[in-house]
Formats: structure tokens, sequence, C-alpha cells
């Protein structure tokens, strides 16, 4: 495809995660279809892909001196079923040839997300080592100006883009509350994104703020690793689990007097370390004022048409930037999408009639009042922009309903529900029952994992 100087369109695309692989997926399979596609050049901070499953042991600034990214952990097990995330193009039978469980570890997930695009070959369309540092918008030649620093060689340089697709991630940079007394706690103090296993809670008594995944999910696994004993504290809502001896839910911290925690019922605790669960900002330095996208997490951010196109600007494009129940096979929704939208399949309405659009998604987020509402929300979502594609479509409404047995499967057992399993809505494939409990599976590698039961012992 091409321009009317027979220039070639140019796509900038900023991240190699999830959402980044998924549009070079996206199109790779217009290529294969013989189409022509536009030049593209994907930047990733880090070296590798997989953005979040890439894992790091570095918190802080990676070795070039950038934020470090990853906010994974060890033993970081997936929180929802994998048939609920599953490539409608690329099964999971497919990449492991057999079945496997229904929650498998980070490196297995790893594995199948990289799985996928080996396959498509998408590797050369990636910069590795190469931050983007700013973008410039020109009114006259609509060209977006990108600046890049190349890390590895220490060299900045600038490309012109017709299209630029931002997959950077929200889940990187912490939101980090400040209560009175805190600077003198003498434990620890940290945020979830700076969490990398729980063993180092081994025999402590740890301190956890939030109720969303991250309190819920590092509050399980340090309980599992052998803490002392794990305390929830709230905002607004507890998570209301079940909880088992050793671990509970109080109501929000005050202040710190010493190691000594302060809760607003008029209760107080000493702890030794402290974990923030609570939340992250999104965040982009390369963005100016006007191109920025500026949302809290949530299920639709405003501003943008589809939940991917930027209003004021359409030729810049966001993926990834909802909270997400659904991830992979929404980002591959996404994704198809504005490879549509870049390649002239899809005519996009006029700027009054994409806010129309994005306010009817608005008021019907507002109305939003269950957890079981918000997976019906995202999944008309996803359903609206399969359905403007030809991404291989498939029941949505079987996914919801594994997402909401999910919901129901952690409120009957918060420490059991990763040994349940669920039938894929892409193949009918029964997952594998683990050849451990969870509870006693203290090791996430991949070789462990793939292990026939009988070899386990
Ligand atoms: C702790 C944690 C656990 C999770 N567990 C699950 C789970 O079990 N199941 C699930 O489905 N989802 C899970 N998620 C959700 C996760 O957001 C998605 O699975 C997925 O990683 C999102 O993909 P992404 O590509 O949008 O963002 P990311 O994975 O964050 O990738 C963004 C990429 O952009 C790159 N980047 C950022 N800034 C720049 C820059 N300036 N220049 C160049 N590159 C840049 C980053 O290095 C990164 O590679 C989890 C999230 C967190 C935080
Ligand atoms: N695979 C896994 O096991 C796993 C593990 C961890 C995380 N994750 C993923 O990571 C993503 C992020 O989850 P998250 O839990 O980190 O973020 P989140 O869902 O955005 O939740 C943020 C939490 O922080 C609380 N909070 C914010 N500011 C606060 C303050 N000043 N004081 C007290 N509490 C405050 C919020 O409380 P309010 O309700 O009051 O706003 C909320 O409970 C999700 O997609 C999740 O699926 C997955």
């Amino acid at each position: 495809m091409d321009n009317n100087n027979n220039i070639r369109v140019r796509v900038g695309i900023i991240g190699a995660g999830p959402s980044g692989l998924a549009q070079l997926r996206a199109f790779k399979a217009a290529e294969a279809q013989g189409m022509e596609i536009p030049e593209i050049v994907c930047f990733e901070k880090q070296e590798d892909w997989g953005g979040l499953w890439n894992y790091t042991w570095r918190t802080g600034v990676g070795k070039y001196g950038e934020p470090v990214h990853g906010s994974m952990y060890k033993y970081l097990w997936s929180n929802g079923p994998k048939e609920c995330l599953e490539f409608a193009d690329y099964s999971f039978d497919e990449h492991f040839g057999r079945p496997i469980s229904s929650y498998p570890p980070r490196p297995v997930l790893f594995d199948y997300i990289q799985g996928r695009v080996k396959r498509s070959n998408v590797r050369d369309f990636i910069r590795f080592n190469t931050a983007a540092r700013w973008v410039d918008y020109n009114e006259e030649t609509r060209k977006f100006t990108l600046i890049v620093d190349d890390l590895a060689n220490n060299r900045t340089y600038s490309e012109e883009f017709d299209y630029l697709i931002v997959a950077s991630g929200h889940f990187s940079t912490p939101n980090m509350p400040y209560f009175k007394g805190i600077e003198n706690f003498p434990g620890v103090v940290l945020h979830a994104h700076d969490f990398r296993g729980a063993d180092r809670f081994k025999g402590k008594n740890i301190l956890l703020v939030g109720s969303s995944y991250s309190a819920e999910d590092i509050g399980v696994q340090s309980y599992k690793h052998g803490a002392k004993s794990v305390t929830l504290s709230y905002r607004s809502n507890p998570i209301g689990m079940d909880w088992p001896d050793g671990m509970k839910e109080v109501p929000l911290l005050t202040h710190f007097d010493g190691s000594t925690v302060h809760f607003s019922d008029g209760t107080q605790e000493d702890f030794d370390a402290v974990v923030m669960c609570t939340g992250y900002q999104h965040k982009f330095p390369f963005l100016p004022d006007e191109l920025r996208l500026k949302t809290k997490n949530c299920l639709y951010p405003d501003n943008l048409y589809k939940g991917i196109v930027f209003n004021d600007l359409p030729q810049l494009i966001y993926l990834g930037m909802q909270d997400q129940y659904y991830t992979f096979n929404m980002f591959d929704a996404q994704a198809w999408y504005a490879r549509d939208i870049i390649m002239d399949k899809v005519n996009l309405p006029s700027k009054d009639e994409r806010r129309a659009d994005i306010d009817h998604w608005l008021d019907r987020a507002a109305a939003l009042k269950t957890h079981d509402d918000e997976i019906d929300f995202q999944t008309d979502y996803v359903r609206e922009l399969i359905s403007l594609t030809d991404y291989p479509s498939f029941d949505l409404d079987a996914v919801a309903e594994l997402f909401k047995q999910w919901l129901r499967d952690k409120d009957e057992n918060i420490l059991c529900y990763r040994d349940k399993t669920y039938k894929s809505v892409m193949t009918g494939t029964l997952a594998e029952q683990h050849h451990t409990a969870w509870m006693d599976e203290m090791d996430d590698s991949f070789e462990r994992f793939m292990r026939e039961p009988e070899l386990t012992h």
C-alpha cells in the first residue's frame, strides 16, 4: 500500500509486549493473504519481547538506566483461566501439542505468546534496546517525528511515521501513596511493581495496602511461601474472601508509628514489611500534552474511539489501555481493527460521530455495578471489534461464562481455585489437571510444569 506519492505508509509501534506483538501479527496475517503491508518499525526498550511477561530480577533502573518495566514476579501463575485469553488464531493445543492445566505459570504463558510470533517471523520488525523518547506531530506534513534512544549504542535519532501505535502498557509506573510516619518505618516498604517473589517474606508479618488483584495475589503467594501473617488493608471495599488462618482484611491504615501501623477502625499492629498494592499510573513520558492519553485504570478510557483511536488525531492509536478481564485476544481484536484503519479497509466516521460512540460506551461503563456486569461490558466491546474485522470469531458468551465461573471459584476457595480446569472455547479441549495441587507446587519453571505426572516426584 502507498500514499499519493507512491511512498509506502510508515507505521511506528512503541512496545513489543503482547499488544505490540498482536499488532505485528495482525499485519503479518494480512501479508499472508497477499496484501501489501506498510513499512513497520517497532521500538522496544527492553532487550527482548513479551512486555511484562519477560521476567526481570531487576528493580529500579535497568542496565542502561531506564526505569525497569517489569512488574511480574517469581511464582506468578495466571490469575485467570488460560481459556479466557487464548488467541483465536493460535490455540494452546497448536502450541503445546497436548492439553495443559488452566492456570499456567508465567514462563509457560510467555512460551505460548512467543510461539505465535516466532512462527510469523516478526522479530525483524523490532529494534530492541530502543526507548521512545519524544514525539512531535506536524500538522502540515501530517507526520509524526519519533525521537528514540538506541540504548546499547548510546545514540539518539529520529524517524518519521504516518501512524503511531502506542503499546507501552500501563502496569509499570507505580501509584505510591503517602501515609503519615511511613518515612520512619524500620522495615522494607515497596510497591508491587518491585515485588520479585514471596520467599523474602517467610516468617514475617506483612501488610499489603490495596484490595485488587495485586493485593490478593501477593497476599496468597506470601501465605503459601510461609509468611507468619498477611494483613490486607482496603480503602473502598474489602476483597471479601474467606481467608485462611493467618490472613485477614482490615480497613485503611491511617498512619505509622515506628513499626506499628494504625488503622481507621482504631486497631493497630506491628509489621516487618509493607507492600503497596495500590495500582499503576498511565504514564507516557514520550508524548506531548495534546497527544497524551489521560486516564485512570478503567474499562473504557475517554477519548479513544473503539477503545483505541485517539479522537483528536486518529493517526494515533493506543492498544491495551483498558483495565483487563480480557487480555491477549482483546489485544488481537484491537490490533486487527487498527491494521484495517491503517490499510484503509475501515472508513472512520467524523470526529463528532466518534465522540458520540465513545459517549455511548462511557455511559454504559458508568452504569456497571457488579463484576459480572463488567465482564459482560468488556465481552461486548471485544465482540464489536471482532465483528468489524476478519479476526477469527469465537463464542464470546462462553468466554464470559468462564470469567464468571472463575470469580465464583475464587470466592469458593482462594487457595485452590487454580486447581480447577475448564474447556477451551477455541478447540473444545478440556484442560488437564496439573500434576501437583497449586498450594503444594513451589516450582513455577516451564520444565517442571510440562513434566508428565508420573515423573514429578
Ligand atoms: C503483576 C501482573 C500480573 C499480570 N498477570 C496477568 C495474567 O495472569 N494473565 C493476563 O492475561 N494478564 C496479566 N497481566 C496483565 C498484562 O497487562 C497483560 O497480560 C499484558 O502484559 C499487557 O500487554 P501490553 O503489551 O499492553 O503491555 P506490557 O506487557 O506492559 O508491554 C509494554 C511494552 O512496551 C515497552 N515500552 C514501554 N515504554 C517504552 C518506551 N518508551 N520505548 C520503547 N518501549 C517501551 C515495555 O518495555 C514493554 O515491553 C498482569 C499484569 C501485571 C502487572
Ligand atoms: N497473574 C497474577 O496473579 C496477577 C497478580 C497481580 C496483578 N495482576 C494484574 O495486574 C494488574 C493491576 O492490578 P493491581 O491490583 O496492581 O491494580 P488495580 O487493579 O488498579 O488496583 C489498585 C488498588 O489500589 C488501591 N488504591 C489505590 N490508591 C490507594 C490509596 N491511596 N490507598 C489505598 N489503596 C489504594 C485501589 O483501591 P480502591 O478500590 O479504593 O480504588 C485498588 O484496590 C491487573 O490487570 C491484574 O490482573 C495479576
